[in-house]
Parts: C-alpha cells; sequence; structure tokens
C-alpha cells in the first residue's frame, strides 16, 4: 500500500503571487498530516518562487511525518540540505524558464555531479531519492550511483489524452517500475497524478510512496485541505473498486 506525500508547494506559490503571509505551508502541511499524508514535499528552487528557506526551516520543526525535499543538484541547495536535514532528498532537475519540473534527472549524462550530490547528501544521513524518466539506463545508473529510490516521472502517462497512449505510457512506468524493484531501489512515483488517474499507479507492485501537489491543492480550494488530502488517501490506499483493478502481466 503507497504512502501519500503531499506536495505543497503551490500553497506557497498563492502567498508569493502577493508576497504576503498567507497562504501558510506551515499550516497547510498540519491540515495534511491530519487528513492522513504519510510524508510532506517541498521543492527549495534556487529561484526561490515558491518554498523559502523559512518555510522549509519552520517545516523541519513542525512536519511529524517524512519530509521530502525536492532539490537541483546545485551547491548551495545541498549545503541547505545538509543543515537542515529533511528525512529525503528527491533529486530533479530545474531550469529557471519551466513551469514546473518537466522532465526526469538525466543521472546518464551527469553522472559524476550526481554521485557528488548523492555522496553528501547521504553523508548528512538523508536518504536519496532520483526522479527519473520510466528509461532502463537512468534506472540502471541510479543503482550504480547509490540511490536509495527511484521517484519515476508519471508526467507523459498524466497528459496522455488518447486511451492508446495512457495504455502505452502506463506499460512503459509499468516495465521500469520492475526494473526500479529488480536493481534493489525502492518505488516511488509522481508528477500529473490526479483523482482520476492515481489508482493504476498506486496499484503498481512494489509501489512504496506516490507524491503529488496540484491536484490535492486544487481540490482543497473547495472542499478545504484535510478532506482532499483524505480523498486521495483513500484512492492511494484501496479497497479498489472492482473495475479499476489493473493486473500487471
Ligand atoms: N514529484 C516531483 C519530483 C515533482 O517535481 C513534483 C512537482 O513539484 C511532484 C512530484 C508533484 O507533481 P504535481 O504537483 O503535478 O502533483
Amino acid at each position: 500500500m503507497p504512502l501519500l506525500g503531499v506536495n505543497i508547494d503551490h500553497v506557497a506559490t498563492l502567498r508569493q503571487a502577493r508576497r504576503t503571509y498567507e497562504p501558510d505551508p506551515v499550516w497547510a502541511a498540519a491540515l495534511a498530516e491530519l487528513g492522513g499524508a504519510d510524508g510532506i514535499t517541498i521543492h527549495l528552487r534556487e529561484d526561490r518562487r515558491h518554498i523559502q528557506d523559512r518555510d522549509l526551516r519552520l517545516l523541519r520543526e513542525t512536519v511529524t511525518v517524512k519530509l521530502n525535499l525536492e532539490m537541483a543538484c546545485a551547491d548551495e541547495i545541498v549545503d541547505i540540505a545538509s543543515r537542515v536535514q529533511p528525512d529525503q532528498a528527491t533529486l530533479v532537475p530545474e531550469r529557471r524558464e519551466e513551469v514546473t519540473t518537466e522532465g526526469g534527472l538525466d543521472v546518464v549524462n551527469h553522472r559524476q555531479k550526481v554521485a557528488e550530490v548523492i555522496a553528501r547528501l547521504k553523508d548528512a544521513g538523508i536518504s536519496v531519492s532520483l526522479f527519473l524518466d520510466p528509461v532502463a539506463p537512468q534506472i540502471d545508473a541510479a543503482a550504480e550511483l547509490g540511490a536509495d529510490a527511484v521517484e519515476l516521472h508519471t508526467g507523459q502517462y498524466a497528459l496522455a489524452r488518447k486511451s492508446g497512449e495512457k495504455a502505452r505510457q502506463l506499460q512503459l512506468l509499468y516495465e521500469a517500475g520492475r526494473r526500479v524493484r529488480e536493481r534493489g531501489l525502492v518505488l516511488h512515483a509522481g508528477h500529473g497524478l490526479n483523482y482520476q488517474n492515481v489508482i493504476p499507479i498506486a496499484q503498481m507492485e512494489g509501489m512504496h510512496e506516490l507524491n503529488i501537489g496540484h491536484s490535492i491543492v486544487s481540490r482543497a480550494v473547495f472542499v478545504g485541505l484535510e478532506r482532499a488530502v483524505r480523498e486521495m488517501k483513500r484512492l492511494v490506499s484501496g479497497p479498489w473498486p472492482n473495475n479499476h483493478q489493473f493486473v500487471e502481466d
């Protein structure tokens, strides 16, 4: 049964739209925990467009479930992470012009840098997950470099509109998930998951953690964050309705 990590960056995005103090991601984390979140995920971007250093500091003090910090392989952020010590770091690529993280980390072409960052974070006692596209060479490189977990990028699956394309993306994710497990890595997934598309991903064998943000925070605008998290937690944990059974071949 996968754990649910709730990404609260979007709460900070709303606050930063006015450069004010509300809504506070620290409150959001507390409500997400009340709704059953198993983890709180935040991304401290180099441009600080949403989560601020103060948020990370306060969340480290107040979050009682797993605190997962998404971060680029940037020296400044690695220094901060090593000091603040989230429970887990998820390494992601970061480009200033992107609206959100667009693709997985290219571990194959940046082996040395990624290896260096993994070593520094692990030395600081932080477990390391790599956010990867569902392709074999990237997963193999993650295993070789000593990552603890791989978060499979579900964005292409989430974006697929036609059923054939959705099934193809799901197949790629299932094959990648199997490889992650075979290489001895812990399996995570995230990006673009919502109340309509999460179940087949939650049903993947060995799925340990799902990180979901935009859809939960969007629903929270209408039903409140605690309820939005509770509803997602139910979908992630099952029991699932029969017509949603997705059996891995
Ligand atoms: N996982 C990673 C690595 C991400 O970068 C993001 C977006 O910040 C998410 C999960 C959550 O994606 P979404 O907001 O689309 O649910």
